[in-house]
């Protein structure tokens, strides 16, 4: 199986190390606009072979999409990330152009991939390439939930004291910092509810630091995250090459779930050989149904600058 990864930066080079140390594709190719770059990171990845005892193939090409041929999964991570202090939303204008261009060349040498959107903002992103190449709505797929949710089971299990793998617990709605809804109402530890271990104000302390997850890695770091976003997309490529049909918060076009239709938005899908093969729907309280429809209007909103870049 062949996976095909754009913006060979930070986040894509971590997906395609994690892709292959735990041994999810055959062959990765990263690929890059900056001369060299792609290759060096895929040479320097090919080298931890045989101190991680992994068979992956790993190359790289500066903008050469003729070795992109035949990819079953492409992830898109091409453009600029996140400096201190800026939006996602700011992205917009710079990646858009990147994303488009990128969408199209990658379809030309491989037809039937299902393409994973990392790119931000993520949701207007996605929602960019499924109406710039047409492809069914299957076969596009945002990256964000199972990177926020991945942060809220961490930021839970900090607050319980207890591993993050004993924690089920999803986050839904936009990749923003006020459009994510992490639901704290159905996150559990080991089936237990966590409302029945810690305070309502500790929940919602945990519900903040999910949402600003991101930015504050940003703060830190001087530029956004890359560990937990590459390995959150090669769970996401693992699950669509291995057909396990996991459930994944994701990104992808709604057509009256959720009371939406037409946006791009993180719901919660069955991942497996076709892509997106089902959305499930979850029952929300009033509370959480308030928060998805203003989630909605953000991302509607946001999808409007790209009306120019559509035409
Ligand atoms: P980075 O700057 O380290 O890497 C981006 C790479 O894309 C660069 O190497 C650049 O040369 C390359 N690039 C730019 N234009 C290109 C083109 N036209 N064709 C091929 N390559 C091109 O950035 P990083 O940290 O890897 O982030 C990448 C993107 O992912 C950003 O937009 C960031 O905001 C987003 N992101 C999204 C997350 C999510 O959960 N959806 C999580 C983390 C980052
Ligand atoms: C993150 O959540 C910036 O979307 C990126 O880390």
């Amino acid at each position: 199986m062949k996976v095909t990864i754009v913006g060979a930066g930070n986040v894509g080079a971590t997906c395609a190390d994690v892709i292959s140390y735990r041994g999810i594709a055959s062959e990765v190719v990263l690929l890059d606009i900056k001369g060299g770059f792609a290759e060096g990171k895929a040479l320097d990845i090919m080298q931890c072979a045989t101190n991680t005892a992994f068979n992956t193939k790993v190359s790289g090409v500066t903008n050469d999409y003729s070795k992109t041929i035949n990819s079953d999964v492409v992830v898109i991570t091409s453009g600029i990330p996140r400096k201190p202090g800026m939006t996602r939303e700011e992205l917009i204008g710079i990646n858009a152009g990147i994303v488009k261009s990128v969408a199209e060349n990658v379809l030309q040498y491989s037809p039937n991939a299902i393409i994973i959107v990392v790119s931000n903002p993520m949701d207007t992103m996605t929602y960019l390439a499924l109406k710039a190449t047409g492809l069914p709505k299957n076969r596009i797929i945002g990256m964000g939930g199972a990177l926020d949710s991945s942060r809220f089971r961490t930021y839970l299990s900090l607050a319980l004291d207890k591993p993050a793998n004993d924690i089920s617990a999803m986050v839904i709605g936009g990749h923003g910092d006020t459009t994510m809804i992490p639901l704290t109402r159905l996150a559990s530890y080991n089936g237990i509810p966590v409302t029945q271990f810690l305070s309502e104000a500790v929940l919602q302390k945990v519900a903040n630091d999910t949402m600003v997850g991101g930015a504050t890695l940003t703060k830190l770091l001087g530029t956004s995250a890359w560990y937990a976003p590459g390995a959150s997309v090669a769970y996401l490529v693992d699950s669509i090459l291995n057909d396990q049909k996991k459930m994944i918060a994701c990104s992808v076009m709604v057509d009256g779930e959720y009371g939406e239709s037409d946006i791009c938005i993180g719901v919660p899908c069955i991942i497996g050989k076709n892509g997106v093969e089902e959305i499930i729907q979850v029952e929300l309280n009033q509370d959480e149904k308030t928060l998805f429809a203003n989630s909605a209007k953000a991302v509607r909103a946001m999808n409007e600058a790209l009306k120019e870049i559509l035409v």
